[in-house]
C-alpha cells in the first residue's frame, strides 16, 4: 500500500507562509512529477512527505496511515521511503559505497545481499569504479549519482526524488531518465519526482503537480495540461506558449 494522500496541508517558516492549503491524491504505483520555480516550496512540500518537517495544518497519509497531522508525527527513520535529496546529504566520513549501504544495514539487510544490491545500483549510475572514494574526492555530479544511487537501493515502495538530474550531462540525463522509467515499471513503486525541467515532467510522469507561491495550480495528465491549462501560470509555465484573448 503506497498511496499518498496529502489534505490541506500548510506549513510557514517564520511566520511566513510557504505551504499554502496543499492537497494531492497521489495513486499507489503513480510517478508523479512537480513542477515549479525555484523558491516556490517543492522541496518543503518533499520535506514534509518525508516526516522531517512537522505540519501546521492538514495532514498526510501514506499508504492508509497519518504519518503527519495535528495529533501525529512520524520521524523519517521509521518510514518506509527512499528519498533523493536536491543537496545530496551524503556522509563525509564514509566511502561511496558505505554511503550506499547504509540504509540497507539500517533496514536489516545481510551482509552479502547489501554487497550485491551496492554494486548493481551503483552500475546503473556509472560509479561502479568509485566504491571506495570519499564524497569530498567526487564531482558534483558523481555525488549527484550517489545520492541517486542511495535512494534506489533500499527498493522502497514510495521513492521521493528532489532534481535528481540537476547537475549530470545530457548523456547521463537521458541514460538516467530512461532508468528512472525502467525502474518505476519494474518496482511498482510510488514515485514523487520534483524538476524544474518541464520536458523531464513530461517525459517521466503520469501526472503532473504544477506549482507557484506554495500551492499546486493544476495537477493533470501532461495532454491536460497542454490542452486544457485551467490558468495563465500553468499556460505560460508549460509548453512556453502563447496566451490569446479569446
Ligand atoms: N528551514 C527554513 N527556514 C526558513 N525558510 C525556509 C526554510 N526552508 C525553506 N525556506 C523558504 O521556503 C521557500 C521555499 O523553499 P523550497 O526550498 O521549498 O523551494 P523550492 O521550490 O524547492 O526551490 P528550488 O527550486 O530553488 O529548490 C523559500 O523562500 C525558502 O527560503
Ligand atoms: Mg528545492
Amino acid at each position: 500500500m503506497s498511496e499518498i494522500r496529502i489534505d490541506s496541508i500548510a506549513k510557514s517558516f517564520d511566520r511566513t507562509p510557504i505551504l499554502k492549503d496543499i492537497s494531492l491524491q497521489i495513486e499507489e504505483g503513480e510517478f508523479v512529477a512537480v513542477l515549479g520555480p525555484s523558491g516556490c516550496g517543492k522541496t518543503t512540500l518533499l520535506r514534509c512527505l518525508a516526516g522531517f518537517e512537522t505540519l501546521d495544518a492538514g495532514q498526510i497519509e501514506i499508504g492508509g496511515q497519518t504519518v503527519s497531522g495535528p495529533s501525529r508525527h512520524v520521524p523519517p527513520e521509521k518510514h518506509n521511503i527512499g528519498v533523493v535529496f536536491q543537496n545530496y546529504a551524503l556522509w563525509p566520513h564514509m566511502n561511496v559505497a558505505q554511503n550506499v549501504a547504509y540504509g540497507l544495514k539500517i533496514a536489516g539487510l545481510a551482509k552479502k545481499d547489501r554487497a550485491a544490491r551496492v554494486a548493481h545500483v551503483l552500475d546503473l549510475v556509472e560509479l561502479g569504479g568509485f566504491a571506495d572514494r570519499r564524497p569530498a574526492d567526487l564531482s558534483g555530479g558523481q555525488r549527484q549519482c550517489v545520492a541517486l544511487a542511495r535512494g534506489l537501493a533500499m527498493e522502497s515502495r514510495v521513492v521521493l526524488l528532489d532534481e535528481p538530474l540537476a547537475n549530470l550531462d545530457v548523456h547521463l540525463r537521458g541514460a538516467l531518465e530512461e532508468e528512472f522509467a525502467a525502474f518505476h515499471a519494474r518496482s511498482g513503486a510510488t514515485m514523487f519526482y520534483i524538476t524544474h525541467d518541464q520536458a523531464e515532467a513530461l517525459a517521466l510522469a503520469d501526472r503532473v503537480a504544477v506549482m507557484n507561491h506554495g500551492r499546486i495550480l493544476q495537477f493533470d495528465r501532461p495532454e491536460a495540461l497542454f490542452r486544457q491549462p485551467t490558468c495563465e501560470t500553468v499556460a505560460g509555465f508549460i509548453g512556453e506558449g502563447r496566451v490569446l484573448e479569446a
